[in-house]
């Protein structure tokens, strides 16, 4: 038998590009690759891309580049470039840098095996399609290795509600949910291997509407399946859309015990003018009522969200409004962009804003941002939550592992396996964590 062939895969992006590198190297590993931590001893190298913003998209040029002195060096080297600006750009990428083998968009990932063969033969090959057939069914796993105590879950993928800053419409396609029993057969097959904790993933993953036994699941649904599985301990699930957060979704939240106590809910801003501008079809007011009603449900539920700021036409009044609403929710933790133009989005035609005022409303929201998510930290300090422990400290003894709430908690003397859950009583935050004792 041949030495195995060596895949290198970088992954950049949203947590559904790191499923889908997952699933990339559990197809390529039918063909008789493993996976290496290095580029230099790669016999194929795949960046999983992300178009989100004009940064993201650009690193994937100069990573390229980068990899020129490898590819003169060992000819059969192949590169390929996966993801959103693989969707986006395909033939763009071939162009602008020849040392490009293969492109494949997100929808695609199922062909990758022929698509390498190809390549292997010396072929230049690109496919985008969105095709009919579901990728996930045709890319069948490998042997069912041993894996971490945590998993991400792609229940649902594309995007229908078109922000008119938004690339992911057109990178991912639309709105599409899988099957239920293909994602609880993928869940057991999950928990067998060692996982407690599934993060079900989608662009819009509460819009979940997936073909059951007896009709259409919503997502609260889909959790409650879920929950039936012995030795999964934890559901998450990301991202959603507050127009899409139904009912018995809220419900769910105060009585799925397995259900834990986050929700990334992002709002983008709180001036209804830009909300509208941006196509978000809620307002400052609806969202602000919809967490109190999930707040209701669960009250400790720690609030996550997305930020913009200088979208197209937005003033400082406007900014304002977001500053307001910032105060009025209070995030535990939150994500906050500066407006990346992007060509094809209705937003890229509008009047942009000057980026030096853009540049201090960020610092001005991530300032507040950041007091926030130190406050809802102290908070925690003196409780008892749960811990999953996910990988040994750097302390002799030490084990980190998130709490229900998602915080980072480090545990000294800590006598516990990786994958155990325990009860730990917080005893100090920092900047990026917190720092608990084992209750015993
Ligand atoms: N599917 C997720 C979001 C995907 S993008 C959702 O609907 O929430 C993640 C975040 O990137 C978005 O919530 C938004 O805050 C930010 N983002 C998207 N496009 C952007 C752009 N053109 N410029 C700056 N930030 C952007
Ligand atoms: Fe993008 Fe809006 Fe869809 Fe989220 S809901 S993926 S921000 S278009
Ligand atoms: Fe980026 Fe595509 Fe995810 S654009 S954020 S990798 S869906």
């Amino acid at each position: 038998m041949s030495a195995p062939k060596k895949l290198f895969i970088k992954t950049y992006g949203c947590q559904m590009n790191v499923y889908d590198s997952e699933r990339m190297a559990e197809a390529l590993g039918g063909e008789g690759y493993v996976e290496t931590k290095s580029a230099d001893d790669a016999d194929m190298i795949l960046l999983n891309t992300c178009h989100i913003r004009e940064k993201a998209a650009e690193k994937v040029y100069s990573e390229l580049g980068r990899f020129k002195g490898l590819k003169a060096e060992k000819p059969d080297l192949k590169i390929g470039v996966a993801g959103c600006v693989a969707q986006a750009e395909g033939e763009e990428i071939m162009r602008r840098q020849p040392l490009v083998d293969l492109v494949v968009g997100p929808q695609s990932y199922h062909r990758l095996p022929e698509m390498e063969a190809k390549a292997r033969e010396g072929e230049k090959v690109l496919d985008t399609d969105f095709p009919e057939e579901d990728k996930f069914e045709k890319l069948k796993s490998r042997p069912k290795a041993k894996r971490g105590p945590t998993a991400f879950l792609t229940v649902q993928e594309g995007c229908d509600k078109f922000c008119a800053f938004c690339v992911v419409p057109y990178t991912r396609g639309a709105e599409v949910s899988r099957p239920a029993d293909r994602i609880l057969r993928e869940a057991q097959e999950l928990v067998e291997r060692g996982v407690r904790e599934i993060t079900l993933l989608g662009q819009n993953v509460n819009a979940y509407h997936g073909a059951g036994a007896n009709g259409d699941l919503t997502l609260a649904q889909l959790i409650w399946e879920l929950d039936k599985i012995d030795g999964l301990e934890r559901i998450r699930f990301t991202t959603s859309h507050p127009n899409d957060m139904q009912d018995d979704l809220i419900e769910a939240h105060g009585t799925c015990a397995k259900l834990m106590p986050y929700l990334h809910l992002p709002v983008q801003a709180g001036s209804d003018k830009i909300l509208k501008r941006m196509n978000r079809s809620h307002t400052a007011e609806s969202y602000i009522r919809l967490i109190e009603r999930i707040r209701a449900a669960r009250p400790d539920i720690l609030i996550s969200g997305d930020f913009i700021v200088g979208f197209p036409e937005e003033t400082e009044e406007d900014f304002q409004a977001t500053m307001d609403l910032v105060e009025e929710v209070k995030y535990g933790t939150a994500y906050s962009f500066k407006y990346s133009t992007r060509p094809g989005t209705p937003a890229a035609e509008r009047a942009q804003v000057d980026p030096a005022a853009a540049d201090d409303r960020l610092q001005r929201l991530q300032a507040l941002l950041g007091r926030q998510q130190r406050e809802v930290q102290e908070s925690m300090v003196g409780r008892e939550v749960s811990v999953l422990f996910e990988k040994t400290g750097r302390l002799p003894g030490q084990m980190v592992g998130k709490s229900d709430y998602l915080h980072a908690v480090h545990v000294a003397d800590c006598p516990r396996e990786i994958g155990e859950l325990a009860k730990v009583r917080i005893v100090s935050s920092g900047p990026n964590s917190l720092a608990g004792e084992l209750l015993r």
